[in-house]
């Protein structure tokens, strides 16, 4: 068996361009344009690249984005004063600030201090409340991208065997709570997790998020499963790979994300839905 390819470059271009239409409406109602803020601080590469493309994103369905780069020193009251302007600002709908952030600033404070209803990376507290209970408001860009990925296979989710791999706040724990409002019956697995092998084995749905190349090998999928890789790394060759061994795993799969054009794409998608639902959240 050959998995078949979830294509999450495909998809994202399909809610880009359903984006883009959207805000056409909205403008010709006289509604406002969506407005997003992303705040960098420091230097980090990878962080730089992933900014560059939520701007130019943005751009693309023709919303307002502002990017706010801010000195590696840059103070905790300093970006918190930066927060509070964005709050307040009647064109910003969206506030997205970059982790990971400098050693000396506190990366929950930071995420407390900005409006919910302007948390368009659903981290802030509220949200990951709401989303644990069933009601979400904002949810988590990767999390959705997946749910929106798993959707496109067409296979119900109801009373499926979900298996996470990674317990970060920005993936793993709120997958594992959409995968539970999903009827999918859920572990989430980590470093300390018993037999890891096995429980990866017993998987209809396994997602792959703890950033080691090619961690998980292609025994480790059930026949049939559905596979999703977060994961986004470089190999020793520099070519970027996942977390799973594509090669192998995609002749025991069912549906399985490519390494690049899987995820990423479709965290940058919710991103942008989060921020026109943040447009009219503030419209209401
Ligand atoms: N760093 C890695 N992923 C993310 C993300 O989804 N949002 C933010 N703000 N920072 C990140």
């Amino acid at each position: 068996m050959s998995a078949q390819l979830l294509d999450g470059k495909q998809i994202a271009a399909a809610i880009r361009a359903e984006l883009k239409s959207q805000v056409e409406t909205r403008l010709q109602a006289g509604a406002a344009r969506p407005g997003l803020a992303v705040v960098l601080v420091g230097a980090n590469p990878a962080s730089q690249v992933y900014v560059r493309n939520k701007h130019k994103a943005c751009a693309e369905v023709g919303f307002h984005s502002e990017r706010h780069e801010l000195s590696e020193n840059t103070s905790q009251a300093e970006l918190l004063a930066l927060i509070d302007r964005l709050n307040a600002d009647v064109r910003i709908h969206g506030i997205l600030v970059q982790l990971p952030l400098p050693d000396q600033i506190d990366a929950e404070a930071v995420i407390e201090r900005i409006d919910p209803t302007k948390d368009v990376d659903g981290f802030h507290p509220y949200n990951v409340g709401r989303l644990s209970l069933r009601m979400p408001l904002l949810r988590p860009c990767t999390p959705k991208g997946v749910m929106t990925l798993l959707a496109h296979t067409g296979q119900s989710l109801e009373g499926l065997d979900a298996v996470v791999i990674g317990q970060s706040n920005i993936v793993g724990r709120p997958m594992a709570l959409e995968l539970l409002a999903a009827r999918c019956t859920i572990s989430v697995c980590h470093s300390r997790t018993r037999d890891l092998a096995a429980k990866a084995r017993a998987a209809d749905v396994l997602v792959v998020a703890i950033g080691r190349e090619r961690f998980v090998p292609g025994d480790w999928i059930k026949p049939g499963a559905l596979v999703i890789d977060v994961g986004m790394n470089r190999d020793q060759d520099g070519h970027l790979c996942g977390d799973v061994d594509f090669d192998a795993a995609r002749t025991r799969a069912a549906w399985i994300t490519p390494v690049p054009g899987g995820v990423g794409p479709m965290t940058i998608a919710s991103l942008l839905e989060n921020t026109l639902q943040a447009a009219e959240l503030a419209a209401r």
